[in-house]
């Protein structure tokens, strides 16, 4: 009886759990010592996992590129399981991969200063409201997290702006994976993006954008943030203090957090009808003329080469666009980190070309008749 009561009590759970939203915890896993260090000292040698001496706040045994930039030929680190944004691999997770920057230029990527490689053209967050070092002196463009990055809570963390694993604290043992849609806290927000909401690829390609099944999911909005001068689109709680994060929990309106001009609604052309004066993201794909046909017909695939984001938090991944409903994002052009092409773009823009009748690549998957006027 007692068996069969807990069969009961079992088969019970497992039905709980397979009724439950897809929200799911992904925290890390190993043991502490694969990423810990308590004294950084072992036989007298420090103990850090990228041969730097110096200890780590919440004594890990890396700072951010320590664990996520080995640089190695793995773009999951086989030892902490830690997803890699510098690497060798051939297969980039969805960020893009911060190599390019060091082998094609500044032009390609994020100079976050923890790659010691500073930009040397671009000296602050073009379209930004404040520069990048208004406020205090800050030297750097921006960072991996915290205040002048992206990741983790930006906002000061124990009275400074330093922005290092601080300002990530609780995030990789509360990871929260699959569909992100209360983004209240850093680990349970986009990628650890405080305030984005949004799905994540949780399956055998996780962290990866790969094809029309295997993808992450964005939320997009049907218009963009529409305020000039005030403050709160991008702070939580009044300035200095609060939180920076992007209120309507878009991507784009991340993105805006610092590249203010290129989304809010008075600098794309006043509203959110053509004719633009920068190109609209957080607009709904028109369901009419070349928009219509989205990847040339092709039963409107979704690519991973120019996504588009949705306006609710989706339940699981979509392999279709729909015009009508779909929103463009500054990422259906650029990757998050760095790519292989100028301007972080997802594809060489000196091979999109017009009127020749053969394209169905970049611009062209969504501006379908540029490519043969029909
Ligand atoms: C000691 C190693 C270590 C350090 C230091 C570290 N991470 Fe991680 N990080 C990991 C591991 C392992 C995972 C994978 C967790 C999982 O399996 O979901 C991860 C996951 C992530 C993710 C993906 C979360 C998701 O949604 O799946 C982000 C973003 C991230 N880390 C950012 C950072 C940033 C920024 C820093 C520096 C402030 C940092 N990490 C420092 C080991 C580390
Ligand atoms: C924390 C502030 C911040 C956020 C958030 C941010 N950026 Fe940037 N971005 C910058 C700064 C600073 C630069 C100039 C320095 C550089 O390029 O390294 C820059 C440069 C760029 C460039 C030009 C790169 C080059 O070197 O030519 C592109 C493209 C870009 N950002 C796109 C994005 C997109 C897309 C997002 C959202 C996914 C985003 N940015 C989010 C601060 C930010
Ligand atoms: C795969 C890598 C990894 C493993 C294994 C790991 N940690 Fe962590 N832990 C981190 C990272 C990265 C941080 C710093 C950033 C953060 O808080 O998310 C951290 C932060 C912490 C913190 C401070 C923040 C918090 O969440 O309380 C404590 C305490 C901690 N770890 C304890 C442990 C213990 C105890 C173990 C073993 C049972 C362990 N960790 C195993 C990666 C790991
Ligand atoms: C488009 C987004 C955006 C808007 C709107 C905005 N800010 Fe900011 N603000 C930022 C970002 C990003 C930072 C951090 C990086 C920096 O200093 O450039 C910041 C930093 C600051 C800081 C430095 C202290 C801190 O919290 O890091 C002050 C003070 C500040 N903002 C005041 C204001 C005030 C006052 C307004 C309204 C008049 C305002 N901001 C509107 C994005 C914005
Ligand atoms: C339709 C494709 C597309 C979308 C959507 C898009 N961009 Fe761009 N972006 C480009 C191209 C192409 C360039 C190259 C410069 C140009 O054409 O103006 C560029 C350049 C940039 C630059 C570099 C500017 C400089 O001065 O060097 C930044 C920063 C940037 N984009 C940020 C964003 C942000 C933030 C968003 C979303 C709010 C966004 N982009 C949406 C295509 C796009
Ligand atoms: C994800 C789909 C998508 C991609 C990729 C895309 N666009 Fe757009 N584009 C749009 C949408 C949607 C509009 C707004 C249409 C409307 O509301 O009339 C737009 C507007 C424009 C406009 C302004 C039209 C007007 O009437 O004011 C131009 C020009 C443009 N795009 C060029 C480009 C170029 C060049 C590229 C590649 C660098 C590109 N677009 C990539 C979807 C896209």
């Amino acid at each position: 009886m007692k068996t069969k009561k807990h069969l009961i009590k079992h088969s019970f759970i497992i039905v709980l759990c397979l009724g439950l939203p897809v929200s799911a915890w992904a925290v890390v896993t190993g043991t502490c010592s694969n990423c810990h260090t308590m004294h950084n000292s072992q036989n007298g040698a420090p103990m850090n996992l990228n041969n730097s001496s110096a200890p780590n706040k919440l004594l890990t045994k890396g700072d951010c590129l320590g664990c996520h930039g080995t640089g190695g030929g793995n773009n999951i680190d086989p030892a902490t399981g830690a997803p890699q944004v510098l690497h060798t691999n051939a297969t980039d997770l969805a960020g893009g991969n911060f190599k390019y920057i060091e082998t094609g230029g500044d032009n390609r990527g994020h100079n976050v200063v923890e790659l010691g490689n500073t930009e040397d053209t671009i000296p602050y967050a073009p379209g930004h409201i404040h520069q990048m070092n208004d406020y205090s002196g800050f030297t750097v463009n921006v960072s991996c997290a915290g205040r002048l990055g992206c990741h983790g809570t930006r906002q000061k963390v124990n009275g400074t702006y330093s922005g290092g694993n601080e300002a990530l604290k609780g995030t990789h043992h509360g990871n929260v994976d699959g569909k992100l849609d209360t983004a209240d806290t850093a680990a349970n927000s986009y990628r650890f993006l405080r305030g984005v909401k949004g799905y994540e690829n949780m399956g055998t390609f996780k962290w990866q954008n790969k094809d029309a099944d295997n993808h992450n999911e964005y939320l997009g909005a049907t218009t963009p943030m529409n305020a000039i001068f005030g403050c709160t689109p991008c702070h939580v709680g009044e300035p200095p203090t609060g939180s920076i994060e992007p209120v309507n929990h878009t991507i784009s309106g991340f993105c805006a957090t610092c590249h203010r001009d290129f989304h809010i609604v008075p600098a794309i052309g006043g509203d959110t009808t053509s004719p633009f004066t920068r190109h609209p993201t957080d607009v709904v794909l028109p369901n009419a003329g070349e928009y219509a046909n989205y990847n040339q017909g092709n039963s409107k695939q979704y690519r991973v080469d120019a996504p588009v984001a949705r306006t609710t938090v989706p339940d699981s991944i979509g392999n279709t666009v729909t015009p009508g409903a779909d929103v463009v994002m500054c990422l259906s052009c650029h990757v998050a980190h760095a790519s292989n092409y100028p301007d972080m773009l997802r594809w060489d823009p000196s091979a999109i070309i017009a009127g020749n009748g053969t394209n169905n690549n970049g611009c062209i998957i969504c501006h379908t008749q540029k490519d043969d006027g029909i």
